[in-house]
């Protein structure tokens, strides 16, 4: 089985796709985690974000791989802390908007839905482009004042969450309005709005969801 799940920056999309993913008994994949693996080597190497063909060698010269918690490898080293770091997080957005960027590994996303027999993919095109005849289909949002604030706790550094703020909404500007498989929700998603709502109320309700319609 295919879950998809999609939204803006911070709607709390990885520990809600983990929860469903324990629950279901499948694997979870952090699509978001392989974009930033790319830009953190991009800018590892001194290169410049913008240029897509140097991105595109980056992207196809890494070997990503995930463990059985979801948790990202690059070449065989653990990709996080650092895949999280403030930098990556303000270039991601341009590395991922390039083509030669994507096509690798939206090509690697699917073969690891094939080889885990099924998923909980979560991103901003995982509805959309990556997996459109998914089973289910999830966008998650929440008003950017609720992710900040989430985000500045999760930190522990409730001051920043007006900055924070501001870059989430720079972010999802430059995903939505990307030329290439930009964040959209497509017709076929069910909308969850997280504003108000706890995580254990957000994973309850994607989970009768998939039950229901299983039933
Ligand atoms: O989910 P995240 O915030 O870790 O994602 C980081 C960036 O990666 C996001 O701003 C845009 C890009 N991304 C993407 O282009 N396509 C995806 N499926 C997932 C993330």
């Amino acid at each position: 089985m295919i879950v998809a799940i999609d939204g803006p920056a911070g709607a709390g999309k990885s520990t809600v796709a983990k929860l469903v993913a324990s629950s279901l008994g499948l694997r979870f994949l952090d699509s978001g985690a392989m974009y930033r693996a790319v830009t953190l080597e991009v800018l590892r190497r001194g290169l410049d974000p913008a240029r897509a063909e140097d991105c595109a060698r980056v992207a196809a010269s890494l070997k990503l791989d995930f463990d059985a918690q979801g948790k990202l490898s690059i070449d065989g080293r653990p990709g996080e802390p650092d895949i999280r770091g403030r930098e990556v997080t303000s270039h991601v957005s341009a590395v991922s908007a390039h083509a030669g960027v994507r096509t690798g590994l939206v090509e690697l996303q699917r073969s690891l839905a094939a080889s885990w027999g099924g998923l909980v993919a979560e991103g901003r095109d995982m509805t959309s482009v990556v997996f459109p005849h998914a089973e289910h289909k999830f966008f998650l949002i929440a008003s950017s004042l609720e992710r900040a604030r989430r985000r500045a706790l999760e930190l522990g550094t409730p001051a920043a969450a007006e900055r924070i703020r501001e870059e989430l909404e720079r972010r999802d500007r430059l995903d939505s309005t990307r030329d290439l498989a930009p964040l959209v929700c497509p017709p076929d998603a069910r909308v969850i709005d997280t504003d108000g709502k706890s995580v254990d109320e957000v994973v309850a309700c994607l989970l009768a969801h998939v039950r229901g319609a299983c039933a």
